[in-house]
Protein backbone atom coordinates (compact mmCIF):
# COMPACT_ATOMS: atom_id res chain seq x y z
CA UNK A 1 0.00 0.00 0.00
CA UNK A 2 2.91 2.27 0.98
CA UNK A 3 4.64 1.88 -2.39
CA UNK A 4 1.59 2.33 -4.43
CA UNK A 5 0.94 5.61 -2.56
CA UNK A 6 4.89 6.61 -3.16
CA UNK A 7 4.80 5.75 -6.64
CA UNK A 8 1.73 7.95 -7.02
CA UNK A 9 3.04 10.95 -5.66
CA UNK A 10 4.72 12.38 -8.97
CA UNK A 11 1.77 11.94 -11.31
CA UNK A 12 -0.29 13.70 -8.50
CA UNK A 13 2.44 16.95 -8.41
CA UNK A 14 2.69 17.06 -11.94
CA UNK A 15 -1.03 16.93 -11.87
CA UNK A 16 -1.28 19.99 -9.68
CA UNK A 17 1.36 22.19 -11.10
CA UNK A 18 -0.19 21.40 -14.35
CA UNK A 19 -3.66 22.20 -13.82
CA UNK A 20 -3.80 25.44 -13.84
CA UNK A 21 -2.37 25.99 -17.42
CA UNK A 22 -4.76 23.22 -18.41
CA UNK A 23 -8.02 24.82 -16.92
CA UNK A 24 -7.55 28.09 -18.99
CA UNK A 25 -9.75 27.83 -22.19
CA UNK A 26 -7.85 28.26 -25.50
CA UNK A 27 -9.60 31.34 -26.52
CA UNK A 28 -11.72 31.14 -29.68
CA UNK A 29 -10.33 34.62 -31.19
CA UNK A 30 -9.86 33.83 -34.86
CA UNK A 31 -6.14 34.23 -35.88
CA UNK A 32 -5.04 35.91 -38.75
CA UNK A 33 -3.08 33.06 -40.15
CA UNK A 34 -5.92 30.45 -40.56
CA UNK A 35 -9.45 32.12 -39.20
CA UNK A 36 -9.31 29.29 -36.78
CA UNK A 37 -8.26 29.33 -32.89
CA UNK A 38 -4.74 28.09 -33.81
CA UNK A 39 -1.94 29.72 -35.90
CA UNK A 40 0.21 28.07 -38.66
CA UNK A 41 2.94 27.85 -35.80
CA UNK A 42 1.12 25.55 -34.43
CA UNK A 43 -0.30 23.18 -36.83
CA UNK A 44 3.47 23.27 -38.49
CA UNK A 45 5.01 22.41 -34.30
CA UNK A 46 1.84 19.68 -34.27
CA UNK A 47 2.65 18.06 -37.37
CA UNK A 48 6.42 17.06 -36.39
CA UNK A 49 5.09 16.20 -32.89
CA UNK A 50 2.43 13.73 -34.74
CA UNK A 51 4.88 12.55 -37.80
CA UNK A 52 7.05 11.16 -35.01
CA UNK A 53 4.07 10.14 -32.54
CA UNK A 54 0.96 9.72 -33.28
CA UNK A 55 1.06 8.83 -37.41
CA UNK A 56 2.16 4.83 -36.54
CA UNK A 57 -1.53 4.65 -35.90
CA UNK A 58 -3.76 7.69 -37.06
CA UNK A 59 -2.34 7.89 -40.67
CA UNK A 60 0.60 10.48 -41.53
CA UNK A 61 -2.75 13.13 -42.91
CA UNK A 62 -4.82 11.48 -39.94
CA UNK A 63 -7.32 9.71 -41.83
CA UNK A 64 -6.24 6.32 -40.61
CA UNK A 65 -9.02 3.93 -42.04
CA UNK A 66 -12.54 4.59 -43.05
CA UNK A 67 -13.37 1.23 -41.78
CA UNK A 68 -12.89 2.50 -38.18
CA UNK A 69 -16.09 1.73 -36.62
CA UNK A 70 -15.45 -2.29 -37.45
CA UNK A 71 -13.93 -4.32 -34.41
CA UNK A 72 -10.60 -6.58 -35.14
CA UNK A 73 -10.72 -10.47 -34.30
CA UNK A 74 -10.37 -9.09 -31.19
CA UNK A 75 -13.00 -7.05 -30.53
CA UNK A 76 -10.82 -3.70 -30.65
CA UNK A 77 -11.89 -0.94 -32.58
CA UNK A 78 -8.69 0.51 -35.04
CA UNK A 79 -7.19 3.56 -34.54
CA UNK A 80 -10.25 6.49 -35.75
CA UNK A 81 -9.21 8.90 -38.01
CA UNK A 82 -8.70 12.40 -36.61
CA UNK A 83 -9.17 14.60 -39.68
CA UNK A 84 -12.67 15.39 -39.40
CA UNK A 85 -14.20 12.30 -40.76
CA UNK A 86 -15.06 10.02 -37.60
CA UNK A 87 -15.62 10.99 -33.95
CA UNK A 88 -13.30 13.47 -32.65
CA UNK A 89 -14.57 16.79 -33.57
CA UNK A 90 -17.23 15.44 -30.98
CA UNK A 91 -14.95 16.77 -28.05
CA UNK A 92 -13.70 19.52 -26.59
CA UNK A 93 -10.30 20.47 -26.20
CA UNK A 94 -9.80 19.32 -23.00
CA UNK A 95 -11.14 16.04 -23.56
CA UNK A 96 -9.00 16.08 -26.94
CA UNK A 97 -5.91 16.75 -24.32
CA UNK A 98 -7.04 14.03 -21.61
CA UNK A 99 -6.86 11.17 -24.22
CA UNK A 100 -3.59 12.58 -25.23
CA UNK A 101 -2.58 12.30 -22.34
CA UNK A 102 -3.84 9.25 -20.98
CA UNK A 103 -4.58 7.38 -24.07
CA UNK A 104 -7.60 4.62 -24.08
CA UNK A 105 -5.59 1.34 -22.74
CA UNK A 106 -6.98 2.36 -19.28
CA UNK A 107 -10.94 2.32 -20.58
CA UNK A 108 -10.61 -0.90 -22.43
CA UNK A 109 -9.00 0.84 -25.46
CA UNK A 110 -5.58 0.48 -27.69
CA UNK A 111 -4.27 4.00 -26.96
CA UNK A 112 -0.76 4.34 -25.59
CA UNK A 113 -0.84 6.69 -22.65
CA UNK A 114 1.82 9.87 -23.30
CA UNK A 115 1.30 10.84 -20.27
CA UNK A 116 3.88 13.76 -19.22
CA UNK A 117 5.20 13.92 -22.52
CA UNK A 118 3.83 16.53 -24.35
CA UNK A 119 3.11 20.14 -22.39
CA UNK A 120 0.33 21.72 -22.62
CA UNK A 121 1.11 23.81 -25.44
CA UNK A 122 2.36 20.72 -27.60
CA UNK A 123 -0.68 19.18 -26.96
CA UNK A 124 -3.03 22.16 -27.83
CA UNK A 125 -0.43 22.01 -30.82
CA UNK A 126 -1.50 18.59 -31.85
CA UNK A 127 -4.61 19.07 -31.70
CA UNK A 128 -4.48 22.22 -34.02
CA UNK A 129 -2.51 19.51 -36.70
CA UNK A 130 -4.90 17.11 -37.03
CA UNK A 131 -7.97 20.41 -36.53
CA UNK A 132 -6.03 21.71 -39.89
CA UNK A 133 -7.61 18.56 -41.67
CA UNK A 134 -11.58 19.53 -40.70
CA UNK A 135 -13.66 21.55 -43.34
CA UNK A 136 -15.32 24.39 -42.04
CA UNK A 137 -18.82 23.06 -41.69
CA UNK A 138 -16.92 20.58 -38.75
CA UNK A 139 -14.57 23.11 -37.79
CA UNK A 140 -17.68 25.52 -36.83
CA UNK A 141 -19.89 22.66 -35.33
CA UNK A 142 -16.85 22.00 -33.13
CA UNK A 143 -16.81 25.90 -32.41
CA UNK A 144 -20.57 25.62 -30.98
CA UNK A 145 -19.80 21.93 -28.86
CA UNK A 146 -16.65 23.36 -27.58
CA UNK A 147 -18.25 26.65 -26.45
CA UNK A 148 -21.57 24.84 -25.03
CA UNK A 149 -18.95 22.93 -22.96
CA UNK A 150 -17.72 26.01 -21.02
CA UNK A 151 -21.20 27.45 -20.42
C1 LIG B 1 -0.68 2.46 -30.90
C2 LIG B 1 -1.62 3.22 -31.72
C3 LIG B 1 -1.91 4.66 -31.36
C4 LIG B 1 -1.02 5.70 -31.22
C5 LIG B 1 0.51 5.68 -31.31
C6 LIG B 1 -1.84 6.88 -31.00
N1 LIG B 1 -3.16 6.57 -30.98
FE1 LIG B 1 -4.71 7.84 -30.72
N2 LIG B 1 -6.01 6.30 -30.72
C7 LIG B 1 -5.68 4.98 -30.97
C8 LIG B 1 -6.88 4.16 -30.82
C9 LIG B 1 -6.95 2.65 -31.03
C10 LIG B 1 -7.91 5.02 -30.45
C11 LIG B 1 -9.37 4.66 -30.11
C12 LIG B 1 -9.53 4.59 -28.59
C13 LIG B 1 -8.73 3.46 -27.99
O1 LIG B 1 -8.85 2.30 -28.45
O2 LIG B 1 -7.97 3.73 -27.05
C14 LIG B 1 -7.34 6.36 -30.42
C15 LIG B 1 -8.07 7.51 -30.14
C16 LIG B 1 -7.58 8.79 -30.23
C17 LIG B 1 -8.36 9.99 -30.07
C18 LIG B 1 -9.87 10.06 -29.81
C19 LIG B 1 -10.56 10.04 -31.15
C20 LIG B 1 -12.06 10.07 -31.08
O3 LIG B 1 -12.66 9.95 -32.16
O4 LIG B 1 -12.65 10.22 -30.02
C21 LIG B 1 -7.51 11.04 -30.24
C22 LIG B 1 -7.86 12.53 -30.17
C23 LIG B 1 -6.19 10.50 -30.48
N3 LIG B 1 -6.27 9.13 -30.48
C24 LIG B 1 -5.07 11.27 -30.70
C25 LIG B 1 -3.77 10.73 -30.77
C26 LIG B 1 -2.58 11.55 -30.83
C27 LIG B 1 -2.55 13.07 -30.89
C28 LIG B 1 -1.53 10.66 -30.83
C29 LIG B 1 -0.05 10.99 -30.81
C30 LIG B 1 0.42 11.86 -29.73
C31 LIG B 1 -2.07 9.31 -30.81
N4 LIG B 1 -3.43 9.40 -30.77
C32 LIG B 1 -1.31 8.16 -30.83
C33 LIG B 1 -4.43 4.50 -31.30
C34 LIG B 1 -3.25 5.22 -31.21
Amino acid sequence: MKKTTLWLLPLVLVAACSSPTEDTDVPLVKNSDTGRWYSNAQVDEGAALFATNCAGCHGVDASSTDQWKKTDINGNYPPPPLNGTAHAWHHPINVLSQVIEEGGIAMGGQMPSFSGQFDYQQKLSLIASFQSYWNDKVYDTWVLREKASRE
